[in-house]
C-alpha cells in the first residue's frame, strides 16, 4: 500500500488535534510559560530553561505557515481556480506579516522564548501549513469560481476581516505600549481592549472562524479547534494576572469573549 499526499494531509489532521489536545492541557497547566506568564515565573520547568532570542522564536515557528501552505499549494494541487488562488493570496499576505515582518516590530528584544513553544509551534505550523495548502487546492468546492458569491464565503470573509482588524489593531495598541523604550507591562486600552483583556487573541478565533467558513474545509475546522484550545486558556491566565498585577483594573473587563468570558 502506497502512502500518498492524501493519507499525509489525513495524518496531518490527525497529527494537529493530538497537538491540540497536548497544547491544551500545557496551557491549562502552563507547563511552557512564554511572555507575562513567563515573567511572573510560574510554572516554568527544567524542559523550558532552554530558550531562544524572542525575535528569532518567533521568526522561526511561524514561518512553515508560509513555506508548507505555498509547497503543497504549487506542488501537489489538484486545482488552481481563482477561489483557491484568492484563499491562497489572502494566507500568504497574513503569514509574510505575522512571520517575518510582525516579529520584527514586537518590542521585545532581549527577552527569551522557550525552545520546547519553538519545536511544538514549528511542528504544528509545518502540519497546518500543509493541511491548509492541501485542502484548499483539492476540496472540489473550491474548484469552482461560483464558491466566491456562497453565502459561506462571503460571511467567511467579514468575520475574517473584522477579525483581522481586531487583531491588527489589538497588536499594534500593545506595540504601543512600549514605543517609550520600556520592557515592563501597562494597562493596554482602547479598541478591543475596552471589553477583553487578550483582545488580538479574540480577533485571532474571529481571523480563523472566518477562514474555517470560507474555504469550508477539515483543515480549516481543526485550525480553528487548535487556535481555541491554545488561546482561550492563555488568555484566561492572562486576565488573572492583569487583575493581580494592577489593583485598578477595570473591573468589567472580560478575558476573552466580549459580555461573556
Ligand atoms: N493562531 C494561534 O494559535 C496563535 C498562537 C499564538 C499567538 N498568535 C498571535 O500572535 C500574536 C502574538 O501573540 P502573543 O501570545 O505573543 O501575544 P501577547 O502575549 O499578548 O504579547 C504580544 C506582544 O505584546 C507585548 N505585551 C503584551 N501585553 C503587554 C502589556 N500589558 N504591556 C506591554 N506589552 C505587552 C508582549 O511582550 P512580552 O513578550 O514581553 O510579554 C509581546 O511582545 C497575537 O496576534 C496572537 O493572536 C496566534
Amino acid at each position: 500500500m502506497n502512502f500518498g499526499a492524501d493519507d499525509a494531509y489525513y495524518a496531518a489532521l490527525a497529527g494537529l488535534l493530538l497537538l491540540g489536545v497536548f497544547t491544551f492541557y500545557g496551557t491549562v497547566k502552563n507547563l511552557s510559560p512564554y511572555g507575562r506568564l513567563r515573567e511572573g515565573g510560574r510554572g516554568a520547568t527544567e524542559a523550558t530553561d532552554a530558550t531562544l532570542p524572542s525575535p528569532l522564536a518567533w521568526l522561526l515557528f511561524e514561518s512553515p505557515q508560509l513555506f508548507a501552505f505555498a509547497a503543497t499549494f504549487w506542488l501537489l494541487a489538484d486545482h488552481h481556480s481563482a477561489t483557491a488562488l484568492l484563499l491562497f493570496a489572502l494566507w500568504q499576505s497574513h503569514y509574510l506579516y505575522r512571520g517575518f515582518i510582525y516579529p520584527l516590530r514586537r518590542n521585545d528584544k532581549g527577552k527569551r522564548f522557550p525552545l520546547l513553544n519553538v519545536i511544538f509551534g514549528f511542528l504544528f505550523n509545518l502540519m497546518n501549513g500543509y493541511a491548509n495548502g492541501y485542502a484548499v487546492s483539492h476540496a472540489e468546492h473550491l474548484a469552482s469560481n461560483d464558491w466566491l458569491t456562497t453565502p459561506w464565503f462571503l460571511i467567511g470573509l467579514l468575520v475574517a476581516g473584522v477579525g483581522w482588524w481586531i487583531n491588527f489593531d489589538a497588536d499594534n495598541r500593545l506595540i504601543a505600549l512600549r514605543s517609550d523604550g520600556s520592557s515592563g507591562y501597562k494597562i493596554p486600552q482602547g479598541g478591543g481592549f475596552r471589553h477583553v483583556s487578550a483582545a488580538n487573541y479574540f480577533g485571532e478565533i474571529l481571523l480563523w472562524s472566518g477562514w474555517a467558513l470560507m474555504s469550508l474545509t477539515w483543515a480549516g475546522l481543526v485550525f480553528v479547534l487548535f487556535t481555541l484550545a491554545n488561546l482561550v486558556p492563555r488568555a484566561l491566565a492572562s486576565h488573572r494576572w492583569y487583575r493581580e498585577k494592577f489593583p485598578d483594573y477595570p473591573p468589567e473587563r472580560r478575558a476573552i469573549i466580549p459580555y461573556l468570558l
